[in-house]
């Protein structure tokens, strides 16, 4: 193999059952660049990456670390040979601290037996200096945003000196200045001969980010290119192997009678006197900087939090939301933020998940009506282009994409009035965005309403009717289509409310 390699894989490939999720992957990783992996979700991009830090094993190719053949048993093996991965699904120890994080799996020690704890302040002491963060040492992680959880993963990784650093959707749950500092960090160790491997769905960040960019497609590599010679819709065309026409089939159809208002509606610390209508047929759209307060007002609005004043008028009647069961009753639903916890079940099957809210379609008088049960779910789960074996194979087996599109089935199949999604398609492939876009357009045509909370700002714009922006916990201001631009909603986004 070439010198420059510092990691190359030789005819890889992996089946679970029902999946050949890897088949006869060959990739090379050059020292000090950044390769990105893109593909559609499902396309086996964490698989490989999973395989590479030993958490799966290949059950044909070989790896070679620095041209030399190595068999990774496992991540701490993994880790010996240099290799460090940012899981897609971030995994921590609440309670421990940030120093115990950091030097879990290698701790300096006194003798055999006993961590030199000494030598774990000083280590990451001297670590955050050199990395120029002023975290204390001994703060527990449960205090810390998911943000600060993504830089003290860098941090371990440059803690065990990786000269391979996996980064598996890094960037899913912080902010664009956060998003800077992490490309400044990247930036930092390509200079020291690092090589990283960077996974992401966000086009405009490949496109800053890459060295080299190589497309999966179902469990195959269809190219690898330079940056320089291939475009952002070349690219997309290479992952969904086929032309997206209209990114966003926005219909603008005429709207209804208020479906929904709320008036000072307020939650003491968090968010103060939000007013808001919604109509039929319309797609609301929130926008905001991380932190603004949007997701904390649905979630008031679906009965998760108390809010502590205001009212709600659901259909013209004045209603009382203390619970879920009373939001759903008064016929809303929600797509909450935070998947893991809110979102599905894992251990159960993909039909069990979806059909989960919407029970009394399927079981009447007593009697389970299973075959337009799998009907049911079977054509939406299609219409997404839901990528499992079967209907009865486990959530938690799939894709992190194809997980998120089968909670987002699940409240499309309960078919509720008013739908509130809160970023309905982080983690989404390009492909999948344009059928879950035109699903809402389908769903609003019914005459049914949606509330769409999104940091992306083109899907707001593309899709919504109104855009209402937060700052810091109140509105700042209302914009309808015409006035649509990306420049008047940031404007309102960092504006203080008058
Ligand atoms: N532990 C597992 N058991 C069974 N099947 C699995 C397992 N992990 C992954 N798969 C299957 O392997 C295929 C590839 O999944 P993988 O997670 O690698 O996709 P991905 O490219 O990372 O997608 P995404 O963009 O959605 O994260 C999928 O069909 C998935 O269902
Ligand atoms: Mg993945």
């Amino acid at each position: 193999m070439a010198a420059e390699n510092k990691l190359e894989l030789t005819h890889i490939s992996k089946g679970f059952p029902g999946v050949q999720a890897l088949d006869d992957v060959s990739f090379q990783l050059k020292k000090g660049t950044t390769h990105v992996l893109c593909g559609e979700n499902g396309a086996g991009k964490s698989t490989l990456m999973k395989i590479i830090n030993g958490l799966h094993q290949q059950d044909s190719g070989d790896i070679f670390v620095d041209g030399k053949k190595v068999v990774i048993q496992d991540p701490l093996h993994a880790r010996k040979l240099g290799i460090a991965m940012i899981y897609q699904e971030l995994s921590f120890v609440p309670d421990m601290t940030l120093e115990e994080n950091i030097c879990l799996g290698h701790w300096p020690m006194k003798g055999n037996a006993l961590v030199d704890w000494k030598a774990v302040r000083t280590n990451t002491l001297q670590l955050l200096k050199q990395e120029g963060f002023n975290y204390p040492p001994d703060i527990k992680l449960r205090s810390l945003s998911v943000s600060d959880i993504q830089v003290i993963e860098i941090l371990k990784a440059v803690s065990i000196n990786a000269g391979i650093i996996i980064m598996d959707e890094p960037t899913s749950a912080i902010t664009s200045k956060e998003v800077e500092n992490l490309f400044v960090k990247i930036e930092a160790l390509k200079k020291r001969g690092v090589s990283i491997i960077y996974i992401s769905h966000k086009m405009d960040e490949i496109f800053r980010i890459a060295d080299e960019i190589t497309v999966l497609r179902d469990g195959k590599i269809i190219e690898t290119r330079a940056k320089n010679d291939i475009d952002e819709k070349t690219t997309i065309e290479l992952m969904v192997g086929r032309k997206i026409e209209n990114q966003y089939p926005k219909k603008e159809i005429p709207l209804g009678e208020e479906v929904l208002r709320i008036k000072d509606w307020s939650s003491d610390g968090v968010f103060q006197k939000v007013n808001f209508n919604l109509r039929k047929g319309e797609i609301l759209g929130f926008a905001g900087l991380l932190g603004a307060g949007r997701t904390e007002v649905m979630r008031t609005l679906f009965g998760l939090d108390p809010c502590t004043a205001g009212e709600i008028t659901v259909a013209g009647k004045p209603r009382r939301i203390k619970n879920v069961q009373q939001a759903m009753g008064a016929g809303l639903a929600m797509l909450s933020e935070d998947r893991r916890r809110y979102g599905i079940v894992p251990l159960m099957s993909v039909s069990e998940n979806v059909a989960l809210v919407a029970l009394d379609k399927f079981i009447t008088n007593g009697r389970w009506y299973k075959r337009r049960e799998y009907e049911t779910v079977s054509a939406i789960c299609q219409k997404m282009r839901v990528k499992t074996p079967s209907l009865d194979t486990k959530v938690y087996s799939l894709s992190g994409g194809n997980q998120q599109k089968v909670i987002l089935a699940k409240w499309m199949v309960r078919d509720p009035e008013i739908l509130i999604l809160d970023e309905p398609t982080r983690g989404i492939d390009v492909g999948a965005k344009s059928e879950i876009y035109q699903l809402m357009t389908e769903f609003v045509e019914q005459g049914k309403s949606i509330i769409m909370v999104s940091s992306e700002l083109p899907e707001l714009l593309g899709m919504c009717d109104r855009i209402y922006v937060m700052h810091e916990g109140a509105l700042t201001g209302m914009l309808n289509r015409n006035e649509f631009s990306q420049k008047a909603v940031m404007q309102l986004a960092v504006q203080s409310a008058g």
